[in-house]
């Protein structure tokens, strides 16, 4: 097919253009892409490769690894390691970072993901995904260490996740719009598929796992009830709902037809603020969402604004459609 752009010469032509990507962030994200199309495959094979199930292990947070977890961890390990570009990893099926060993040069940047995003649907066939964030290594004296890695999420240089789902689909932002690839299985090539995705500013359908209404705080309750009423309450229109239960297919379907996703904290533990994790799931999220010009709080703030204590730190997350969540984070201000 003529006019094809494939993944590398979208990143060269970045490096062209806007003097904005070097070289070396280039390659390494040519290494996370190759290490998602190896996930791919691997996700694809499901029972013929002895994919399915629990890897009998608990990760530090306490969920069951799926085999596919650890897989995926080791492919995106391994194909970073000897690349020359990263400092060091971070990963949610680590408990630590993860330092580049001594035999392989090192590059100035901090790679952190989570292999696999969506781990209760792979046994059943339903989409799921990896996402992925870069930093810098600022103090290039000194050995990163986990204090490196917490940046606010304004620092990420790139962030991106995959979809497995009937296409595999790489989507990536480097600060330049958010720019979907397909992956061509035949000839194995990330093509081009969409270029500035943007997320409508208005949008009729939201996600949430609705079974845990009785602990939501208040703003949350007030909200939801609202989009329940639909054209008899005060918003005057229905409201549609979806939730896949992998946050990167629920994103993926928002940036193409707009949407609000919600994982706010609860009642139940006022230590643990919300479920997903800041760091490898959150923040590229956010500057993804962000940068198709929606929006991502944490109900009080931009979750790209916050800073950091804890490498697996979790958040309360509102995302997607501006005018949604501006509402909803206003719903909290007002509500204290
Ligand atoms: P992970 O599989 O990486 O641990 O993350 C799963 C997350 C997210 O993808 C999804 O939106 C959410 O957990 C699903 O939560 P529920 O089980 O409450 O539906
Ligand atoms: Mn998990
Ligand atoms: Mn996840
Ligand atoms: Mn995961």
């Amino acid at each position: 097919m003529q006019g094809r752009i494939t993944l590398t010469q979208y990143l060269i032509e970045q490096q062209r253009q806007h003097n904005s990507l070097p070289a070396d962030l280039r390659l390494l994200i040519e290494v996370v892409a190759r290490a998602c199309k190896m996930i791919s495959h691997n996700v694809g094979k499901g029972a013929l490769g002895n994919f399915l199930g629990s890897a009998g292990s608990e990760n530090v947070q306490g969920e069951v690894q799926k085999k596919l977890d650890v897989v995926s961890n080791d492919i995106l390990l391994e194909a970073n390691e000897w690349g020359g570009n990263l400092a060091a990893m971070a990963s949610e099926e680590l408990e630590q970072i993860h330092l580049i060993p001594h035999r392989y040069p090192k590059g100035e940047y901090l790679l952190l993901f989570d292999p696999l995003d969506g781990s209760s649907n792979i046994d059943v066939n339903v989409s799921i995904g990896t996402i992925f964030s870069v930093l810098r290594h600022t103090d290039k004296t000194r050995t990163p260490d986990e204090q490196s890695f917490l940046q606010a999420g304004t620092q990420q240089v790139a962030a991106g996740y995959a979809v497995y789902g009937p296409q595999t689909v790489f989507v990536l932002t480097t600060g330049h719009g958010v720019h979907c690839f397909t992956l061509d299985r035949e000839l194995g090539s990330w093509v081009l598929t969409q270029s500035n995705m943007r997320i409508p500013h208005a949008t009729h359908e939201y996600a949430i796992n609705a079974s845990n209404a009785r602990h939501w705080h208040p703003p949350v309750q007030r909200y939801i009830n609202e989009l329940l009423m639909g054209k008899d309450g005060e918003r005057k229109q229905d409201f549609n709902m979806r939730w896949v239960a992998s946050m990167v297919a629920d994103v993926h379907r928002i940036l193409n037809r707009g949407g609000i996703f919600m994982y706010p904290a609860d009642q139940r533990d006022p230590t643990k603020p919300g479920r997903l994790r800041l760091m490898y799931e959150a923040n590229p999220i956010a500057f993804i969402v962000e940068q198709a010009h929606g929006a991502a709080t944490n109900g009080q703030q931009r979750i790209l604004e916050l800073m950091p204590t804890q490498l697996h730190e979790r958040v309360a997350v509102f995302l997607g459609s501006k005018d949604e969540v501006d509402r909803v984070t206003r719903y909290h201000h007002e509500m204290g």
